[in-house]
């Protein structure tokens, strides 16, 4: 195999516009908290470019979710149903405001939620479903959507993965009563860390506004009648937002040249799944390109990482399940819950460097090692 090499990062994030420029701007004026101008323009410019009216920027995507969740008023008892192959930011939001996460299984192709099993698992305590659009293709809005219709269910859209990503044309970040974002250096625009919620419903954006500012009252400021959090972004950071939304579309285009290009080095592949290049109503973005081995492999994913990294190739497991949570099982959750699509994931899936700073050359090296693994 080849010979001692640079280190391919799993990420490298991709800073070549005007970031520097607006980072200077703070500097010299002076506005680096959370006050300053390139605040709002973030917030307007980017729920514009998501199809929505508001924009509440805050200090990651895991925080957005438990904004949401509170905002939306869900409490003790209520249920809301999630997909159980997520990152554990969404029960966790679920399970902070005291409300039940009921995980469903995913589709063993696209990775996303199975809408079957989500109409399975409404109950008339159910008050809301927690959508999340993972690795790259967006969940089959339509059937959910019709489904929150029937049952009066508050969507809250985790489009954290999903800048840029449309669903029948429909940008990803507008179907939910409240949408929300990351823009960790992974995502397809960064602000180091960073996140965003967005609505189209002007209470719903009051209250989060609020909740992300320890519930501040604008007369009475240091009397609370509810209780928030610091969950601001900084100047600092909505300047890197800004510039990086600018950017964008090429960054887009980019990420499925990355996809389109794995996916002719790694044509014939055996018995290894690769990421699906298109469904009727989305074309993948490719946030990561994952694998999952299939079972004539006789190693599991961390056995695989454990070789690429011997090659100096950086690695991430896919999520381990919500039902399998050490931390949700020792409180009694979960008991009996079985998604085997998402235990099998968890364990036979992985991704490779995906990054909008990865070169072509490095492309080419990632997938001829795969090739030497896995032919
Ligand atoms: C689907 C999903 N939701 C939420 C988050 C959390 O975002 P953050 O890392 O900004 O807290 C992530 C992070 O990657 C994610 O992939």
């Amino acid at each position: 195999m080849s010979g001692p090499q640079n280190p391919i990062p799993v990420n490298t994030p991709l800073l070549d516009g005007n970031e520097r420029k607006y980072l200077l701007e703070c500097l010299d004026t002076g506005w680096i908290s959370s006050e300053g101008p390139f605040i709002r323009q973030f917030e307007e410019r980017f729920a514009a470019a998501a199809g929505r009216k508001y924009g509440i920027a805050v200090s990651n995507g895991s925080v957005a979710l438990d904004a949401a969740v509170v905002a939306l008023g869900l409490k003790h008892g209520d249920e809301v149903i999630l997909p159980s192959f997520t990152i554990i930011s969404c029960a966790a939001a679920v399970v902070r405001a005291g409300a039940v996460p009921v995980v469903v299984d995913s589709d063993p192709i696209t990775w996303n939620m199975n809408v079957e099993r989500l109409a399975e698992a409404i109950t008339p305590r159910t008050k809301a479903i927690m959508v999340v659009h993972i690795y790259g293709l967006p969940v089959d809005m339509d059937p959910v959507l019709a489904l929150a219709a029937k049952h009066g269910l508050r969507i809250i859209e985790d489009a954290a993965e999903m800048h840029g990503q449309t669903y029948r044309g429909r940008p990803c970040g507008s179907f939910g009563d409240l949408s929300t974002f990351s823009f960790y250096p992974n995502k397809h625009i960064t602000t180091g860390e960073g996140g965003m919620i967005v609505t189209d419903d002007e209470l719903l954006a009051e209250k989060c506004r609020s909740l992300r500012n320890l519930c501040f009252q604008a007369n009475k400021r240091f009397v609370h009648d509810e209780l928030g959090w610091n969950f601001r972004m900084t100047n600092l950071q909505a300047a890197l937002g800004v510039a990086q939304l600018e950017s964008l579309p090429r960054h887009i285009i980019r990420k499925r040249e990355i996809g389109r290009l794995y996916a002719e080095l790694l044509t014939g592949l055996r018995d290894v799944q690769q990421p699906l290049a298109e469904t009727e109503y989305a074309k993948n973005i490719y946030w990561v390109y994952g694998l999952v081995l299939g079972d004539s492999h006789p190693f599991d994913a961390n056995e695989m990482m454990r070789r690429l990294a011997e090659e100096k190739i950086g690695t991430r497991p896919f999520f381990w399940a919500m039902h399998e949570q050490p931390v949700f099982l020792k409180q009694g959750m979960f008991s009996g819950v079985k998604c085997p699509v998402a235990s099998r994931l968890a364990r036979r899936g992985f991704y490779v460097p995906s990054g909008l700073g990865l070169s072509n050359d490095e492309i080419g090296r990632v997938a001829s090692a795969l090739r030497q693994m896995l032919s």
